[in-house]
């Protein structure tokens, strides 16, 4: 059977990464993967996260079933955290389930949306998040894309307006939340506005990725084009990661909310849920979800989790300042000012592909082809050493945009 096997497409990202781990230079910069560093370059689990552990590994005293959906205390947590628990509110024509972090969220809304209308079509950004594509069309939905940039690599309204236009009654449109992966440029409120009313004049259903709030602006101003566009559509899916901004990475822990016109719009909805993760992988893992339960639920574990997130945003801020702040010394005002707008954990470097494998062969700074660099990876120590690389990397292609690949130089101390 084996035999049959085709190859398959690699994950670009793993690749990357594997081959930063073949890469015997010293100086080596591994700015690939999304995950948050701290200044000593770890990525350590949240003090308010350990306590909550501490605390759950005193009082459980099994690790028996929980119900399909999850940890429900979790599940209500995460509806007042998205929405709000105002009286008469979204989260009261919302239901959530606990899925396996952002992705299975993804998958799971992707296949509820399969289940009530196959071959839908789903509109996602163009860069979207890599696995966004896969994801949608594993589940049996069709793709299609709308604009995202323009040539100065600043918010393209105009043309993602136009592409939108084009989606019908009952599409869906896949939009990030906050914080946009890959290119960490987001729409203004005023073209929010202007998509919350196209949603309801169109018809089509707008689909909320949120794996970065708490990172951008802060969160309740990363959370605010969500709520808007809650208060204002009839019919919404939002998946929600708690993998960066509780660190849980491995520990898989997301949730799936689907919002209908009324609570009685939702009477199929939960079980719908159910059967696709229990054909997908049954139920999801508690840890993660009874942890985030418990710091949401206590004050000071709350509290103590905001100002770490707040932490975490200030450094990715001063990060981004920083380079944008090199650049700009070096003589790359244009690029530093398109830097410096960018938000969350991802910057979208001024490079084109070619330009980030010669950072990569001559400056062993790892990015992806497209230019995303992990801003919140990026040490300190380090951020002159970046600008010096992209700027050498630009003064060897000023004013020749067609010249050939430029030969690797011996690699950058420092
Ligand atoms: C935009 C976006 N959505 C969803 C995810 C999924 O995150 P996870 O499955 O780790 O929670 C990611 C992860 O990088 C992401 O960037």
């Amino acid at each position: 059977m084996l035999e049959l096997l085709l190859p398959p497409p690699v994950d670009p990202l793993w690749d990357l990464t594997e081959a930063y781990g073949a890469d015997a230079r010293p100086e080596r910069l591994n700015l690939v993967l999304g995950v948050y560093r701290d200044h000593t370059g770890g990525t350590p689990v949240m003090t308010a996260v350990r306590e909550a552990e501490i605390r759950l590994a005193q009082r459980s005293a099994s690790k028996e079933y929980r119900g399909l959906s999850g940890n429900t205390a979790f599940n209500r947590a995460m509806l007042s955290m998205v929405l709000g628990s105002a009286p008469g509110g979204a989260a009261e024509r919302a239901v959530a389930v606990q899925t396996v972090a952002g992705s299975g969220a993804l998958r799971l809304l992707a296949d509820l949306v399969c289940r009530t209308r196959p071959g839908t079509t789903v509109w996602i950004s163009d860069p979207a998040y890599v696995n966004h594509r896969p994801i949608l069309e594993a589940a049996g939905l069709n793709v299609r894309t709308y604009g995202w940039l323009d040539a100065e690599g600043g918010f393209d309204t105009e043309g993602m307006l136009e592409d939108l236009a084009q989606a019908r009654r009952d599409d869906v449109v896949l939009l990030q939340g906050c914080c946009h992966n890959p290119t960490g440029v987001d729409p203004s409120a005023r073209v929010w506005e202007a998509l919350a009313e196209m949603a309801v004049r169109a018809g089509w259903v707008p689909f909320v990725d949120l794996a970065y709030h708490g990172l951008g602006d802060g969160l309740e101003a990363d959370l605010a084009a969500t709520r808007m566009l809650a208060e204002r559509v009839p019919e919404m899916l939002i998946a929600v990661s708690c993998s960066k901004n509780f660190g849980l990475y491995s520990d898989r822990t997301g949730c799936a909310v689907v919002l209908g016109a009324s609570r009685g719009a939702l009477r199929h909805v939960e079980t719908a849920l159910q059967n696709a993760a229990r054909t997908l992988y049954s139920m999801p893992p508690e840890h993660g979800a009874a942890v985030v339960a418990a710091v949401l639920e206590d004050d000071g574990l709350r509290a103590a989790w905001r100002g770490e997130l707040e932490a975490m945003r200030g450094r990715i801020e001063a990060n981004r300042s920083g380079l944008a702040g090199e650049l700009s010394a070096l003589g790359w005002d244009r690029q530093a000012r398109v830097l410096a707008r960018q938000k969350g954990m991802f910057s979208m470097l001024p490079l084109s592909p070619r330009q980030m494998l010669r950072l990569r062969s001559g400056f062993a700074i790892y990015g992806t082809t497209a230019g995303r660099i992990n801003i919140a990876g990026l040490p300190a120590e380090r951020i002159a050493c970046l600008a010096q690389g992209i700027s050498a990397v630009l003064a060897e292609d000023a004013g020749r945009p067609d010249s050939p690949v430029v030969q690797p130089v011996p690699a950058h101390r420092g």
